[in-house]
């Protein structure tokens, strides 16, 4: 990717807009997870996203991507990665099973402006630990949000994401290999954010920088195999993975998150971080 390009900031207008594209991506993952549960194919799932994204008049951020950069262009408009998936999961014939763990990551742009976000959920009940590992990713990705600031740096995020997924106890493993990104007119930008880092380092945070914040976290190790279809990405080890994904806004009054339903107001708010939403 073009990390020396430099990093597109989006007036308040355009956040609006990303705004927008985050809302249509919230309400359809959560329409994803209510269809999910044993006995449904995930191509089944990933035919709700596409009524979706038909009913809101928005475009796919994924499906076609990578075609034309050596890649497949990519079949589906989501990614659905199951137990020892970790990202990149293409939808298809196999079917969910009771206990089996779930991510879904969606994207469209709406104008052109895109949002992105993931979300990890079990079908039926989850053991405990793969419960546990599932929701320390989703608190690492607030952590890492709430790390983000005008005048502060990508490698707070990452360090918060690490620090936060470090402080559950167990073991864990933080995928290294795939990072966040900027996101704004193109789904993909610079900058990487690396959901492992130092504080201090890394591009400095400005306002109207908008990222994609995504650690995918495993019960094993880190390491990472990508299956024959070129895109599936899965524990070496066969550990079960979780992915968590939301994307954010800098703005002048603090962080807003784009595709949460209720723009981060909860959680930032819980973790003393100021909420920053645009407009009225
Ligand atoms: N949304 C993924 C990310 O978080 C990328 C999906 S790859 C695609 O960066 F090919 F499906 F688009
Ligand atoms: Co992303």
């Amino acid at each position: 990717m073009a990390r020396r390009s430099p990093i597109e900031l989006k007036s308040a207008e355009q956040i609006l807009r990303m705004r927008s594209a985050g809302l249509v991506v919230a309400r359809t993952l959560q329409a994803v997870r209510a269809g999910a549960r044993p006995g449904v194919t995930t191509a089944e799932l990933d035919a709700i996203a596409r009524e979706q994204i038909a009913s809101a008049g928005a475009v796919s951020s994924f499906l076609g991507y990578g075609g034309g950069f050596g890649l497949p262009p990519y079949p589906a408009v989501t990614c659905i990665s199951v137990n020892a998936e970790i990202v990149h999961g293409i939808p298809g014939s196999r079917v969910l099973a009771e206990g089996d763990l779930v991510s879904v990551d969606f994207g469209v742009s709406l104008d052109g402006w895109h949002g992105d976000s993931a979300i990890t959920f079990a079908v039926g009940t989850p053991s405990p630990e793969v419960a546990a590992l599932s929701e320390a990713t989703r608190d690492s990705l607030w952590a890492g949000i709430a790390a983000a600031r005008i005048g502060g740096h990508v490698g707070d995020i990452g360090h918060a994401v690490e620090t936060s997924v470090r402080s559950h106890g167990r073991r864990y493993g933080i995928i290294a290999e795939y990072t966040g990104h900027g996101i704004g007119t193109a789904m993909h930008q610079p900058p990487d954010v690396p959901n492992l880092g130092r504080p201090g380092r890394g591009e400095l945070l400005t306002k109207g920088i908008c990222l994609a914040v995504e650690p995918m976290v495993t019960l094993g190790s880190a390491s990472t195999v990508t299956l024959d279809d070129e895109w599936t990405v899965v524990t070496r080890d066969g550990s079960i993975a979780a992915h968590w994904e939301h994307t954010i806004a800098l703005t002048g009054s603090g962080v807003w998150v784009l595709t949460a339903e209720d723009g981060g107001e909860a959680e930032l708010t819980a973790r003393g971080v100021p909420f920053g939403p645009l407009g009225s």
